[in-house]
């Protein structure tokens, strides 16, 4: 059988400017629409889900799911500077009741890699003031819908920005990118959250972080609250420089993260590949190993050293806020049961871990590299909007289900012509 605890909550992810559509109000669509633009193309209408997040919520339902986890746009809440829209605000807190009555706990996260223009236009994530108008933001959010969540994250992935910087995973800004940016944003594109890794970047975050999680706690004391990490296996390659190299690395991109979590409810531990540290100091795949669509390795025994990792390091308990594989099915369902056996055994092992988010839901705006590559559950024809179902979903959800992972494969979903889901067959 190899059951899960009791209360494990099986869920999927997605973030507002990648599902959405028609951000407008974001740093992310002035990026998209710079020219030229390191984004391969806009997001545009994405899959629509602001009008139709009803059939969404439904279809997970109907799949056996137990949670979603989706983003509150900021850039929405408070398009411009002190300005907050009821009506985003309302639009979230019908969507969380929507959730609720389907069956389904909601996970907002507050912040998702997208700010409103008109924070980027002051620094975005590279000014002091980051701290503060965040937290108050999150405030707001909280005393409209803070008692109706069942958990909330500040930030998506708070040390990626640090990340991309230290491995030198950014683009490569020429002086056209450059200038295109600031005629469409009106700011150098470290502004973006992305690439926002500069001096300092790890305190400002963390100040971010606990000010809004502060904020959060007093509008709504009883939600658990907690900050998502990009955490991958990290190893190195045999040899004394790699091996120093990596235990930079760690000190870099996740110490100072884990040492902030252990004042949170949980962890968010977000999960992709495995890394490996070569000598000459970069990171990348092991030699030979199988890649994914987005170049990654395959390693579905990758999250649970994370889970591993996060658990020891914070103390607190471990939510896989995503875990996900790019390409197609059916190797996704083997890359889903993969991780969730090394789940499986870590728990068995004594780490504490509350609960799964696959990533993504559906297929989506995948940032630089635009609608390319696949992590969904569900397919989107984006000509129609019309969903499709595929075997990993019908197999994550029979997991759910039985809260174990010797399952069949699951039953899918079937849809009317409207997308409302119409029953299992
Ligand atoms: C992010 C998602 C992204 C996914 C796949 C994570 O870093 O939180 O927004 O789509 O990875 O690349």
């Amino acid at each position: 059988m190899r059951a899960f605890p009791e209360g494990f909550v099986w869920g999927a992810a997605t973030a507002a400017h990648q599902v959405e559509g028609g951000n407008t109000a974001s740093d992310c669509w002035a990026l998209e629409h710079a020219v030229p633009s390191v984004f391969a193309e806009p997001s545009g209408d994405a899959i629509d889900q602001y009008h139709r997040y009803g059939d969404d919520l439904a279809l997970l339902a109907a799949l056996g799911l137990d949670s979603y986890r989706f983003s509150i746009e900021w850039a929405r809440v408070e398009p411009e500077e002190g300005v907050i829209s009821q009506a985003a605000l309302d639009h979230y807190k019908r969507l969380i009741e929507a959730s609720w009555t389907r069956g389904l706990q909601p996970c907002a996260t507050f912040h998702h890699f997208t700010t409103p223009r008109w924070m980027a236009k002051q620094g975005g994530w590279t000014s002091p003031k980051i701290a503060d108008v965040f937290a108050r933001y999150c405030g707001v959010v909280a005393e409209h819908v803070g008692d109706d969540l069942a958990s909330a994250c500040t930030i998506n992935e708070i040390n990626i920005p640090a990340l991309v910087r230290l491995s030198r995973m950014l683009p490569d800004f020429s002086t056209a990118h450059r200038d295109a940016a600031l005629a469409a944003l009106g700011a150098q594109p470290e502004a973006f959250f992305m690439f926002a890794g500069t001096q300092g970047y790890a305190e400002r975050a963390i100040d971010a972080h606990r000010k809004a999680r502060d904020a959060i706690d007093a509008a709504a004391p009883e939600l658990a609250v907690g900050m998502t990490i990009s955490i991958q296996e990290e190893v190195a390659e045999d040899d004394d420089n790699a091996r120093a190299a990596l235990k930079a690395r760690r000190a870099a991109i996740y110490d100072p993260f884990y040492e902030a979590a252990q004042d949170d409810d949980f962890v968010g531990v977000q999960t992709y590949t495995r890394l490996m540290t070569f000598r000459d100091g970069r990171t990348g795949r092991p030699k030979g190993a199988e890649k994914t669509a987005m170049g990654y390795e395959y390693r579905p025994q990758a999250l649970a050293a994370a889970c591993r990792d996060a658990g020891e390091a914070t103390g607190v308990p471990v939510l896989i806020t995503e875990s996900g594989y790019s390409g197609a099915d059916p190797r996704r369902c083997d890359f889903i049961r993969g991780a969730l056996e090394g789940v499986h055994a870590a728990i068995a092992d004594g780490i504490d871990i509350r609960g799964y988010y696959y990533w993504s839901a559906f297929d989506n705006f995948e940032w630089m590299s635009g609608y390319g590559p696949k992590f969904g559950m569900i397919a989107v024809d984006r000509a129609t909007q019309k969903r499709l179902v595929k075997p990993s979903a019908a197999l994550l959800g029979a997991i759910a289900k039985a809260n174990a992972l010797d399952v069949e494969e699951g039953e899918t979903v079937a849809l009317s012509e409207t997308g409302a889901p119409v029953g299992t067959g």
